[in-house]
């Protein structure tokens, strides 16, 4: 491979889509780039490839080396809708045009109460929904909880195992693994109590139904539901590792939640916008949540943010207890109004299920041949394989690690999650065709035959 001039590429679906090497990955410009990094970025903000970014369209990622990577991970779920997707950039330069910011909670525009109107019309129920926006998913779940202690007057709150829901001290005490989400970041957040998930592949035979009786017994006897505000829980796990609950389980919890005067909060900052094939992952099992979070995909890569919910809930914090100097955003709300419009128009939720069949068709065939993947899971664009010793049955960390680097260094980015490290994970952009699924595939193949 030899070092090329490199032309400023433009980003969008104009980019060639096709993974082309011109240099080792990371190129000689990313590696500069990341030793000026290390002198000026504080060194807790980790890069998990180190790359640096010139543009992204479609499925592809141009560094600044002038290689072009597949995108299986849309900048963790983020660009469902493509980068720099034409819609969303229409949009944000008109919005730019005309201003950038006024604050919702000074003077209100027009953008955000039609963000809302879109997230009350697409969550999951057809009763009276509000919502309001935020910047982050962490922000947004915490707004959730002040929104379900404020109603319920109530102060404990529940989640998981294996959970994640961001790195705010509140959504630290939510999260569950502890490096490096937690460790010597405490003390936490009090009143958050953890319950046991359903995990098909690591729960030995419990369905359901079984699995969600023994979380509620054990809140009812650790919380008490006379305590309890709020559940919250990820539809389908995403940091944890991909781990979709078995069925019967989010309806049992669904139901235990409305008999007991507690808030059911989804939290679908991962899973939400088509990602799972399905507008919202609560979808796939028919449950009508609360308060669902959004974040991540609703608006094609700016920061924007939501809690959408039952009106009698949403209306129970005091005027001024809600907000934020820039939560909901102008720029942000356009963004948001064009992705939705993609999202709904564009057949982004069937294109969501044909990668997802693809994913699982291609990772399944793997897994007849490789005992070392354990497990193939997943919904639409959000896949995974989980990697143990065929042995033992135990995690392997290590292989993971290894198998990753590899496709980096074949330029395809893949992410790895899981409370084991022991995931990787597939979360391509709907943008993206299928030959570059393909070819990534036979790098992730090659990776693990090498590994
Ligand atoms: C399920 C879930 N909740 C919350 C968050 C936190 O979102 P943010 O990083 O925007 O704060 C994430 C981020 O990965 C997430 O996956």
């Amino acid at each position: 491979m030899s070092s090329t001039t490199v032309t400023t590429p433009r980003g969008g679906p104009g980019l060639e889509q096709r993974r082309r090497l011109v240099t080792e990955v990371p190129g000689p410009r990313s590696r500069e780039l990341m030793e000026r990094k290390r002198g000026a970025v504080a060194a807790g903000v980790g890069v998990s490839l180190p790359v640096f970014t010139e543009a992204a369209g479609g499925g592809v990622l141009v560094d600044v080396d002038g290689n072009t990577l597949i995108d299986l991970g849309s900048g963790i779920a983020v660009t469902g809708v493509g980068n720099s997707a034409p819609g969303v950039v229409e949009a944000v330069v008109e919005q730019v045009q005309r201003f950038t910011h006024s604050c919702f909670m000074i003077t209100a525009y027009d953008g955000y109460v039609e963000v809302c109107e879109a997230l009350n019309r697409l969550t999951p129920g057809d009763h009276d929904k509000r919502s309001a926006l935020f910047n982050t998913g962490a922000e947004a779940v915490e707004n959730a909880v002040k929104i379900a202690r404020s109603y319920t007057r109530k102060s404990a709150v529940v989640a998981f195992d294996h959970a994640y829901h961001g790195r705010t001290n509140l959504t630290m005490a939510l999260t569950a693994k502890s490096m490096p989400y937690k460790s010597g970041f405490g003390p936490f957040a009090p009143e958050i109590y953890r319950a046991p998930l359903s995990y098909p592949y690591r729960d030995a035979g419990l369905d359901g139904p079984q699995a969600a009786a023994r979380a509620i017994s054990q809140i009812e006897k650790q919380v008490g539901a006379a305590n309890l505000a709020a559940v919250v829980i990820e539809p389908i796990q995403g940091e944890g590792g991909f781990i979709v609950p078995a069925p019967g389980f989010l309806p049992a919890i669904v139901a235990w939640c409305r008999e007991n005067d507690v808030v059911f909060i989804a939290d679908e900052v991962q899973t939400g916008f088509a990602r799972t094939g399905r507008m919202f992952a609560s979808e796939h099992e028919g449950i009508v949540p609360d308060l669902v979070v959004t974040a991540k995909g609703i608006a094609g890569g700016l920061p924007l943010s939501a809690v959408t919910g039952r009106a009698a809930i949403m209306d129970a914090p005091h005027v001024g207890g809600l907000g934020g100097t820039y939560g909901g955003n102008p720029i942000a709300c356009a963004a948001a109004l064009a992705a939705i419009e993609s999202f709904e128009h564009d057949g982004l939720l069937e294109r969501a299920t044909a990668i997802g069949d693809l994913l699982l068709g291609r990772l399944h065939d793997l897994q007849q041949g490789d005992p070392r993947i354990g497990d193939v899971r997943g919904r639409g664009a959000m896949i995974a394989i989980e990697l143990v010793d065929p042995l033992t049955g135990e995690p392997d960390a290590a292989l993971t690690g290894r198998v990753a680097a590899a496709c980096h260094a074949e330029g395809v980015i893949v992410l790895t999650c899981g409370t084991f490290g022991n995931v990787i994970r597939f979360l391509p952009p709907l943008a993206i065709d299928d030959a570059l699924l393909h070819d990534g595939l036979d790098v992730v193949a090659a990776a693990l035959g090498s590994a």
